[in-house]
């Protein structure tokens, strides 16, 4: 497989992460995932703007402007050549010795980027059927708007929902919902949509801002405040959001019925529109091309 490491493109057996690559030791570093619709990246201004955001958050130099850091992207994407699939990069604050908590000196190291590219088709088979979570409490740190490679909080709530027999794990805090352990959320009321507000809780989903477009076009009222597990339980609808899992309905929690148990109405609709944004993007890209 074809991976993207600082500025070359090379086979997987070829990388060579140093042992005290500061991502490696303290997980110091950002990701990213894009997805790529017919061989074009989706929303990937967006992307950027955050990970520069994140990068100025935790004060990290990344390797390269953004419009060569964007060309290198691009570079490695036509040379990989999958046309539905999902981008994953990294950037690692870098090497730096004798291994020290203190961040290095900006001057002194580099940070390294390394990506590579998967297959992923849209997962329309589980968009219809929605899927079954199960709440798990939010115990992650309080900077969850920074996308940090450190995502043991996140991973050991999934496993947590996993061996429960969920498929996914809604957090809560103190009785609040934030998120899903690698999505957004997101619950209708009423013929309103409800989700957490960005801030120190939750990460700024890219699909997040696309929704908000969406929920604006279709004239459906979107409300970003915090909402409890019991409200949460007595929705009409719930699904979570992500890049790779698009609009994903959520049908139970805790083996319990949201609204009818099936993916509701205004879902199927946000569904639909989410589609058409994909189709028209695709198209409008090619005809620039
Ligand atoms: C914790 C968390 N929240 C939300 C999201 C959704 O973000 P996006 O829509 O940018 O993919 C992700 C995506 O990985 C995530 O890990």
């Amino acid at each position: 497989m074809k991976v993207l490491w600082n500025e070359e493109i090379v086979d997987e057996t070829e990388v060579q992460i140093d042992l005290e690559d500061r991502g490696y030791q303290f997980g110091d570093g950002l990701y990213e995932v894009i997805r790529i619709y017919d061989g074009q990246f989706f929303m990937e201004k967006e992307h950027l703007d955050r990970l520069w955001a994140c990068a100025d958050k935790i004060r990290l130099t990344l390797p390269f402007e953004r419009a060569e850091f964007s060309h290198r992207l691009h570079r490695f994407a036509e040379e990989v050549g999958i046309k539905e699939g999902r981008l994953y990069f990294q950037v690692t604050r870098g090497v730096c010795k004798p291994r020290l908590h203190d961040f290095p000196d900006p001057k002194e190291v580099k940070a390294v980027l390394t990506a590579d590219i998967q297959p992923a088709s849209r997962p329309l088979v589980k968009q219809k059927n929605g899927i079954h979570c199960g709440f798990v409490a939010d115990k992650r740190w309080l900077h969850c708007d920074i996308k940090s490679i450190s995502l043991l909080g996140n991973i050991m709530a999934l496993d947590e929902a996993k061996q429960k027999g969920f498929e996914d794990a809604v957090l809560e805090r103190d009785g609040i919902v934030t998120e899903a352990s690698a999505s957004n959320l997101w619950m209708v009321k009423n013929q309103k949509l409800f989700t957490h507000p960005d801030g120190e809780l939750v990460l700024p989903g890219i699909t997040k801002i696309k929704l908000r477009e969406i929920a604006q076009a279709l004239n459906i009222e979107l409300i970003e405040e915090p909402f409890t597990t019991t409200e949460l339980l007595q929705a009409d609808e719930c699904f979570k959001t992500s890049s790779v899992a698009e609009i994903m309905p959520i049908v139970s929690i805790d083996h319990q019925k949201i609204g009818t148990g099936e993916v509701g109405t205004i879902t199927n609709r946000l569904l639909k529109a989410y589609s058409e944004v994909i189709k028209m993007t695709v198209q409008e890209n090619k005809s620039e091309i």
